[in-house]
């Protein structure tokens, strides 16, 4: 079932529920105030007629009270304390005659209501007793007919019956639009999830409210833009593979027919061999880095951090490529202060640090300075490696992070890398936890700086 007709029936049934109880609740206190009301004016006017009759209760009075009642809607009987009639002001009926005949005992000074039932009975009654020389006299029975009081109640109940109509009515409307635009939302976030799944990732939501329902579709839009990004990433990456193969395999299949001719001397075979040699270990590092970089990006490889001392740490990995910068001339210089610690795992983080140090290396002139600076900010450690290279240009810098991005394309013999080098270094310090970035100037150099939270 739809959810629009769900939410609009659950509605629906629970306002219901509510406008029964409470019309009933009102249509009851309605009608018994009005019944309330008319007993107490019915006791009202046989007390009025007990004062006359206590002043004076000769025949003329009891004829004028007659009189005055027969141009009314109510009765009056009275009679004597022994229950003779001495005045009705019309002929008595059998329940008039039944009404009269009930016991009375300890009547209070205003009298009592006698029959209240308007729905059953055909009078609704009260009854005072008068006095006459301080003893009791006789007793002023009221009748008041219930057609009346019926004819009220049931012109009440039409007014409810509208009443209770229109509010359908209107709370139908109001519920048909307001479930209409409550589950319009999710019904674009679903036909959104659908599009996904059957991997159309080119998802537009509507503008998102400022409510849970807004907050999830904000996820959605989000996870389609995530999911578009990262199918527009793995092609040009399939691309550059292909792309990095084709090189090698190339120059593999063409000395390999060179080599395979018959009045080849024997030295230059021996060199294509090499070659071909050359090649196919590039292209099975090449395999061997991407398959690590695959369980990086998978995160089944674990952190296992210890307390490290930052400058020990940066020393001893100094130490290991020093020879290759001593050979081209290039200069150390690091800054760290002796006691900084840090958690971290020291085999991923050499690893973040050599490949780093390998570019500094590859892409600085001889005769250059590098320069690693590493200090405490207040809320992450900071690390930052500049050399005095080649650069990187403007265009270049936000995509070196990138797998087999490399600045140069042509893969030069001398720094011949698979541009994989920044995207473990990245991996692994977003492993740790951290941040890194570059700036660069071309021709001037490059700085490094990785931001490791505490
Ligand atoms: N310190 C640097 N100075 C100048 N250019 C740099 C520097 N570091 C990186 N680059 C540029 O960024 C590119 C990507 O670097 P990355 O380390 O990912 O790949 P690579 O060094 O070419 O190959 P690999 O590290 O996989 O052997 C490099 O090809 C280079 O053009
Ligand atoms: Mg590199």
């Amino acid at each position: 079932m739809k959810i629009s007709i769900k939410l609009g029936m659950w509605f629906f049934f629970c306002i219901l529920v509510i406008e029964i109880f409470s019309m009933f609740f009102l249509h009851n206190n309605l009608v018994h105030s009005q019944v309330h009301q008319e007993l107490g004016s019915l006791q009202a006017r046989g007390n009025s007629h007990r004062s006359v009759l206590e002043i004076n209760s000769d025949s003329a009075t009891l004829h004028h009270i007659g009189l005055m009642e027969s141009h009314t809607d109510t009765e009056v009987v009275i009679t004597n304390t022994t229950g003779d009639v001495l005045l009705s002001s019309s002929k008595l009926n059998q329940s008039m005659r039944t009404i009269l005949n009930k016991p009375i005992d300890n009547l209070p000074r205003n009298g009592r209501v006698l029959q209240s039932d308007w729905q059953k009975e055909q009078y609704i009654a009260t009854v005072t007793a008068f006095n006459k020389g301080g003893e009791k006299a006789g007793y002023v029975y009221m009748f008041k007919n219930t057609d009346e009081v019926q004819k009220l109640i049931s012109q009440l109940n039409k007014h409810f019956l509208l009443a209770s109509v229109l509010i359908l009515l209107f709370m139908i409307i109001t519920i048909f639009f307001l479930s209409k635009a409550l589950t319009k939302p999710l019904i674009s976030m679903k036909e959104a999830t659908k599009k996904l799944s059957k991997g159309d990732f080119s998802v537009t939501l509507p503008p998102p409210s400022r409510d849970e329902l807004g907050e999830l579709a904000q996820s959605i839009q989000t996870l389609a833009n995530d999911l578009n990004y990262l199918k527009q990433e793995r092609n040009e990456f399939l691309a550059s593979i292909s792309h990095e193969l084709r090189t090698p395999l190339t120059y593999i299949k063409g000395y390999a027919d060179i080599a395979k001719r018959k009045e080849l001397a024997e030295s230059d075979r021996d060199k294509y061999l090499d070659i071909i040699q050359e090649e196919a270990d590039h292209v099975s590092r090449l395999l061997k880095e991407l398959f690590d970089l695959a369980k990086l990006d998978q995160n089944t490889f674990s952190i296992s951090k210890q307390k490290v001392n930052l400058s020990d740490f940066l020393q001893s990995i100094l130490e290991k490529v020093l020879p290759a910068f001593n050979e081209k001339k290039i200069l150390f210089k690091l800054e760290c202060s002796r006691n900084l610690t840090f958690d971290l795992d020291p085999i991923r983080f050499e690893q973040v640090l050599l490949n780093l140090l390998d570019n500094n290396l590859k892409y600085s002139k001889e005769n250059t300075c590098v320069h690693i600076k590493v200090f405490e900010g207040n809320e992450a450690i900071h690390m930052v490696i500049t050399d005095q290279g080649i650069g990187i240009p403007e265009k270049d810098l936000p995509h070196i992070f990138d797998r087999l991005y490399r600045v140069d394309k042509s893969r030069s013999r001398a720094t011949g890398g698979f541009g994989l080098g920044l995207a473990i270094v990245k991996e692994l310090v977003e492993a740790h936890g951290g941040e890194i970035s570059a700036e660069s100037e071309a021709g001037k150099g490059t700085c490094f700086k990785i931001f490791l939270n505490k």
